[in-house]
């Protein structure tokens, strides 16, 4: 189980009540409407008249293409779409998935490209974050057909269909490119994107924003300065990892949680806001022993005293890193 310190506090975005995060989550209209479709108005112009393109504005593409997984078009966003507004963008995701997945560490996106004949085969993405991003902005009506993300459910289809004939949508979720949705998975999921056919006037394909979420150091919120918290959790888990390292080691993922300290440095109320640790071993069922005892060693953690209430998010990781190499990241 690791703790990541190499950040410290994150002031900002912080809020209480939300329901635990899912493996896949869908939220439509994510931007203000006015700030989508001034993203999508410099994609139209990008592709506007196309005899006055130069070399320096116009071959911006990576035609990315591995046989079998990927064909597509893809570059950095800001050679289409306005600086600010691609950060304006990453500010938003970043709120969000602190608020929602208690993760605050964001890869840079690509902007994609998906005309008639691209796709992305079948493949996960687990040693590139642990959540997937992929926020749309394709028209709501284009002359093209396909494009959606394909995410397959869980558990052996094999299995699961012994006695039921089972086709399409029972075996995977299909999620429509719908204009300013964002979507949000596990990225170990097993996931692609559908055929795109159409039209071939690129205005009419898919265009996407998309990278990875991981976890950052604790984030911490109120007047306890963020190195006293860091110093209390140390203290906790420090001791616990050596006393659970056999058992952790066969878990793999992140385990958020979020908890109020007291002036008085007590630990107020405590919650998960992220469990997404698995077994490597089938049919090992030992997980929600361990959560419940690292939990209970939170909850006896004493601070120190505080002018007021501290609010921390505590993303942990069990297993290893998920990345080898580090990436462009936006924080
Ligand atoms: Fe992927």
């Amino acid at each position: 189980m690791t703790m990541v310190t190499s950040v410290t506090g994150e002031p900002g975005v912080m809020a209480c009540a939300q329901p635990q995060a899912d493996a896949l989550m869908i939220v439509d209209n994510f931007l203000p409407r006015e700030f989508a479709a001034a993203m999508r108005a410099d994609i139209d112009s990008h592709f506007a008249t196309p005899y006055k393109h130069r070399p320096d504005t116009h071959q911006v593409w990576n035609f990315w293409y591995v046989p079998q997984t990927y064909t597509y078009l893809r570059t950095q966003p800001e050679r289409v779409i306005q600086r600010a507004s691609v950060e304006h963008f990453m500010g938003a995701l970043r709120a969000w998935s602190s608020e929602t997945l208690g993760l605050a560490r964001l890869s840079w996106p690509y902007l994609s490209f998906y005309i008639n004949g691209c796709r992305q085969g079948l493949h996960n993405d687990a040693q590139n974050g642990r959540f997937a991003f992929v926020y749309s902005l394709t028209r709501d009506e284009r002359r093209s057909t396909g494009g959606e993300t394909i995410v397959l459910r869980r558990g052996d289809p094999f299995l699961r269909n012994l006695r039921k004939a089972t086709a399409g949508t029972a075996l995977y979720e299909l999620i429509e490119p719908c204009f300013n949705r964002l979507v949000v998975f596990d990225d170990r999921m097993v996931h692609g994107v559908q055929l795109v056919e159409g039209s071939m006037d690129p205005v009419e394909g898919r265009f996407v924003l998309h990278g990875h979420i991981e976890e950052s150091a604790p984030i911490v919120t109120g007047p306890l300065p963020p190195e006293q918290v860091l110093q209390g959790l140390r203290c906790a888990l420090e001791p616990f990892d050596k006393e659970h390292a056999d058992q952790a080691r066969h878990y793999d993922g992140p385990l958020v949680l979020r908890f109020t300290i007291s002036p008085d440095g007590r630990v107020g109320s405590l919650r998960v806001i992220l469990d997404r640790v698995f077994a490597e071993r089938e049919g090992d069922v030992g997980w929600s022993a361990i959560s419940g005892k690292l939990v209970e060693r939170l909850r006896a953690v004493v601070f120190p005293a505080g002018a007021g209430e501290t609010i921390v998010t505590l993303p942990l990781r069990f297993g290893s890193p998920v990345r080898r190499q580090d990436i462009p990241t936006h924080r």
